[in-house]
């Protein structure tokens, strides 16, 4: 099929972001295969546009139409790869839903994923900031991904010490950073597999279960994500909009000194991470709305779209956060979506 055919222009956006922002792409790809991206490359007049990867549009704040060309993300497929006695290797192409990948481990029989569940998103946008949730990384279960290079139209394959996992944090965010559309994930499950109810929360949720399955690990987590976050499909957001700040332990002595309820978690680097959450509902933003954008009342890490919001709303409200969060603790707050 001609590449022409299936680009489309003036697109609409808003069903492909998770905030629901309305922003028009001047020029939409749905990308199935290294072969689309490649044909892409070949015309002269497509590869000469600024380009957008796009996955399930769930970490995203469109600030205006995209003048360029979006490849979304559109692949299909899951299979296991390989075994041996310890890890069962699992392939999901890049387009598949994270939550899908999820489920289709569950039914098969393999633990890894369960913490993660109900994590909105793609398997090819997985990586990139590395999800995590209720004790687990992304990272601890990948095995390896297949890129493209979108400068050169080379295929290649990193493993986990390649992509440089931190905490939603990796290569593709800094040297890779929009140059590597990636493809397909294998994931490495452990064949003997155990809880981690490490956080503390999960832990709780599972108290009145001796031995909890990866099943009911998985619904214990989904729980209590539904009832601190809310649904995309119903308000839009795109989770934790800030991470949560790394500082050293020195800064967060003199904090709790002064501030006996700060939460915070030490690192095994030395350094402490504190919950945004927290410093952002004691400056009295839980609940808050600024024009269409708002703080969500459950959660105050989570921006929300109140109905209508463009992406100047919700960088709106985030820069006042930040800035309030700043003056008040000296802690600044990075954002954790990419902003178009
Ligand atoms: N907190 C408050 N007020 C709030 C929110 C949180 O005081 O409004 C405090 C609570 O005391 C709680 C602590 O902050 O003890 C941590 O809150 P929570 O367990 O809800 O987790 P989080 O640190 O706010 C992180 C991730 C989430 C992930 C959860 C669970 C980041 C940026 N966010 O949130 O990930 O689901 O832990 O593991 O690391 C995401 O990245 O989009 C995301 C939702």
């Amino acid at each position: 099929m001609p590449l022409s055919s299936v680009i489309s222009r003036d697109f609409s956006l808003r069903l492909h972001n998770t905030f629901g922002i309305e922003s028009h792409a001047d020029s939409y790809l749905p990308v199935r295969s290294a072969a689309d991206l490649q044909a892409m490359l070949d015309d002269p007049q497509l590869s000469r546009l600024p380009q957008l990867m796009l996955g399930g549009g769930s970490n995203i704040v469109l600030t205006g139409d995209f003048h360029g060309l979006v490849l979304h993300s559109c692949s299909s497929g899951i299979e296991i790869v390989d075994a041996d006695d310890n890890t069962t290797l699992v392939r999901a192409a890049a387009g598949v839903g994270w939550q899908a990948l999820v489920e289709w481990t569950l039914q098969h029989g393999l633990g890894g994923l369960e913490n993660l569940s109900l994590i909105p998103g793609s398997v090819g946008a997985a990586p990139i900031q590395n999800i995590g949730a209720y004790g687990v990384e992304m990272s601890a279960c990948f095995h390896s991904l297949t890129a493209f290079d979108l400068t050169d139209g080379t295929l290649f394959t990193l493993d986990r010490a390649a992509c440089e996992f931190g905490y939603r944090d990796s290569v593709f965010k800094r040297a890779l950073r929009g140059r590597a559309m990636i493809l397909d994930v294998t994931f490495a499950l452990p064949r003997r597999w155990t809880p981690n109810l490490r956080y503390a929360e999960l832990a709780a949720e599972l108290a009145h279960l001796p031995a909890p399955s990866m099943q009911q690990v998985s619904a214990a987590v989904s729980a209590i994500r539904r009832r601190k976050l809310p649904d995309p499909a119903v308000i839009g957001n795109a989770g934790s909009f800030f991470k949560n700040p790394l500082v050293s332990r020195a800064l967060r002595d003199d904090l709790l000194a002064s501030y006996p309820g700060l939460v915070s978690h030490d690192q095994p680097d030395g350094s402490s991470k504190l919950a945004a959450g927290w410093l952002i509902e004691q400056c009295g933003w839980k609940g808050k709305t600024l024009g269409a954008a708002g703080v969500y009342e459950k959660q105050a890490l989570v921006l929300v779209n109140r109905g209508g919001a463009r992406g100047a709303d919700v960088m709106a409200l985030a820069q006042k956060i930040e800035s309030h969060v700043r003056q008040r603790f000296g802690v600044t707050l990075e954002a954790e979506p990419v902003i178009v």
